[in-house]
């Protein structure tokens, strides 16, 4: 096989998770993508750090700029908007294909990286970056396509809704669940990102994006958190039968005449019936419920965090990265270009 070369940038819960199955289904994948991919290196900030995947030592750099150079697939898994950014830039200029799961970065720059690859025919992909494990991203932007997406409504932040099902199942303490959701890789390196629904917000921005073919700004999407809600709420939720979720609702809006359209994009704690399928997302799990006119409702569930599912989601991307490459092809592109008026609320009525 035709050997492409593979720059990790980041060892945390996700990173040190694909660089070890990368090295250990270098064969398999080489057949599944018709490339051998050749892990050259993985830049981090301190080489002596603890990792949750033994890896080679050699592999380790501080310099990523130097990493970036010659290689053909780029896997961006540090997070945050600079320096991720940067490199990100520099490695579609110097032509090569972008992996990242860097949902903070592609919901306030997204529309940056996707011009700069257009321009060199480079390609961004980025399943990783909402939902975990979860296919959400190649269904919104590939299959339903041909058809016109009218809501998507689930739960999109693992950790929160790790926190809230253990204060309801087992009446555990906030920040007990907290701590442990940063103990087993579900929060952020910042975990104010989860509990403050920036995370979800960040990700609700993308599915919006390309659920409606437009670019939602993230500050033009409704956000509440979860740090308010203590057990006293969540014991009144369960006597009327209700659980509380984080819920991310991406919807398209249709003036009273008919005439126009606009779209309402939020983020905050809901109460939910027991009955209610969302409710029955336990763990870290997520549920993307995708509301579309000739497909119908469509669900979505599994994994949404945890570094092992979401280098799934990450591997998957960076064969179709190969493939795209040892196939000569152009750049996938982003067909987000039309202009819907996103409306400023967070209090369209609806009931779930
Ligand atoms: N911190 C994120 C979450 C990781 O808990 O969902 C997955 O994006």
């Amino acid at each position: 096989y035709r050997r492409l070369r593979v720059a990790l940038l980041g060892a945390g819960a996700v990173g040190s998770q694909v660089a070890g199955l990368l090295l250990k289904h270098r064969a398999e994948l080489a057949d599944r993508a018709g490339a051998d991919l050749e892990l050259v290196g993985i830049a981090v900030r301190d080489t002596s750090a603890a990792r949750d995947v033994e890896l080679p030592d050699e592999l380790f750099t501080t310099d990523a700029e130097s990493l970036l150079l010659g290689a053909d697939i780029v896997i961006e898994l540090m997070g945050g908007i600079e320096p991720a950014r940067g490199y990100i830039l520099q490695a579609i200029n110097s032509g090569a294909d972008i992996v990242t799961a860097n949902k903070a970065l592609l919901a306030t720059h997204g529309s940056e990286i996707f011009d700069a690859a257009d321009q060199v025919g480079a390609s961004v992909y980025y399943e990783a970056a909402a939902a975990g494990a979860i296919p959400i991203i190649r269904p919104l932007r590939d299959s339903l396509a041909g058809d016109r997406v009218n809501r998507i409504m689930g739960i999109v932040n693992g950790t929160t809704n790790y926190i809230l099902d253990r204060m309801d199942t087992e009446g555990a303490d906030f920040g007990d669940v907290l701590k442990q959701a940063q103990d087993l890789g579900y929060a952020e390196a910042d975990p104010t990102a989860d509990i403050e629904a920036y995370d979800a917000a960040q990700k609700a921005a993308i599915l919006a994006s390309l659920a409606f073919h437009t670019t939602v700004p993230l500050d033009a999407v409704y956000r509440e958190g979860i740090t308010s809600i203590d057990a006293a709420m969540i014991e009144s939720a369960r006597k009327a039968d209700m659980v509380i979720k984080l819920l991310a609702v991406c919807e398209r809006l249709t003036a009273n005449d008919g005439e126009g359209e606009s779209i309402s994009v939020r983020v905050y704690p809901a109460l939910i019936h027991r009955s209610h399928p969302l409710a029955s997302v336990h763990g870290a799990n997520n549920a993307v419920f995708v509301e579309a006119e000739a497909a119908g409702p469509l669900m979505f569930y599994g994994a949404g965090a945890g570094g092992v599912q979401t280098a799934s989601a990450v591997l998957g991307d960076v064969v179709s990265a190969a493939r795209r490459h040892v196939a000569g092809g152009v750049g996938v592109g982003e067909s987000t270009r039309a202009n819907l008026p996103i409306v400023p609320i967070g209090h369209v009525t609806t009931r779930y």
